[in-house]
């Protein structure tokens, strides 16, 4: 009577096999599932991810204006925020001077300058060929535009400053078109945010100053330096080439 014996193993082995992926499976399910911190997940190789949630590019845009036409905040950042604002981006920019990245004969453009506080510090510090793009005009300092297409020709710009790279729903075209405004041997700074989640009105969430020096393929890097810069804290100083 051994015919039996093959059969039993196989259904004992068939049955603790099945208990077993149970146990594991049960095991599984009762580990807690914590929440990944934002910049803790790895997102794609290039250490930049666009933002879901942008259906076209007039929901993005009116995401945009939702923010920068709040006639409240416009009162503050024009009253109560101006001083401070400007005095912070004329540190900025007087180091950049003492560097010799930036001059007074430099012809320079703020990109996502809202009501121009930046402008303002430009000029202050001498720079005063200096203008603003936003999407929503603020006269004298701001220009309307859209800095997916600049208003301006090729080759206009000797310098050019923006905090607001992590807006671009499109960063390489936010950075073609610095690369074709900016003269040759032109200055681009951008002042990002690397350590910590952008605001809510971001379009793009950057994990890596890599992803952003290789969207730029007409410039060279010329320093890279840790700021302070209201949440931002990496500033990225590029050379256009000749
Ligand atoms: C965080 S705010 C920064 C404002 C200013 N640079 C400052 O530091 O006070 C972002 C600005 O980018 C502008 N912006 C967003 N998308 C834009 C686009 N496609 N073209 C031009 N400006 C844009 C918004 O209107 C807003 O004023």
């Amino acid at each position: 009577m051994t015919l039996p014996t093959k059969p039993l193993v196989l259904k004992r082995f068939l049955l603790s096999l099945f208990f077993s992926a149970a146990l594991l499976l049960l095991l599984f399910l009762r580990q807690p599932h914590k929440s990944v911190p934002i910049r803790d997940r790895k997102t794609d190789s290039d250490g930049l991810k666009i933002r879901r949630g942008y259906t076209s590019y007039d929901s993005y845009i009116q995401r945009q204006l939702n923010k920068t036409l709040n006639p409240k905040l416009r009162q503050i950042w024009k009253t109560r925020d101006w001083d401070r604002k400007v005095l912070v981006f004329s540190s900025f920019f007087q180091v950049l001077k003492s560097e010799k990245l930036l001059s007074n004969a430099s012809r320079s453009l703020c990109i996502g300058a809202r009501v121009g506080q930046e402008v303002e510090a430009l000029k202050r510090v001498g720079v005063a060929d200096s203008v603003g793009i936003d999407l929503v005009p603020c006269p004298p300092l701001v220009i309307k535009g859209d800095f997916h297409n600049q208003p301006f020709r090729n080759d206009t710009f000797d310098f050019e400053f923006s905090n607001v790279f992590d807006h671009a729903l499109y960063p390489q075209r936010f950075v073609a078109e610095i690369e074709r405004t900016l003269k040759p041997g032109g200055i681009c700074v951008l002042q990002v945010a690397l350590l910590k989640r952008a605001d809510k009105y971001s379009a793009n969430d950057l994990y890596s100053v890599e992803a952003l020096v290789k969207l730029f393929t007409r410039s060279e890097v010329v320093r890279i330096r840790k700021v302070d810069g209201f949440g931002l804290d990496t500033e990225v100083v590029l050379r256009k080439k000749m």
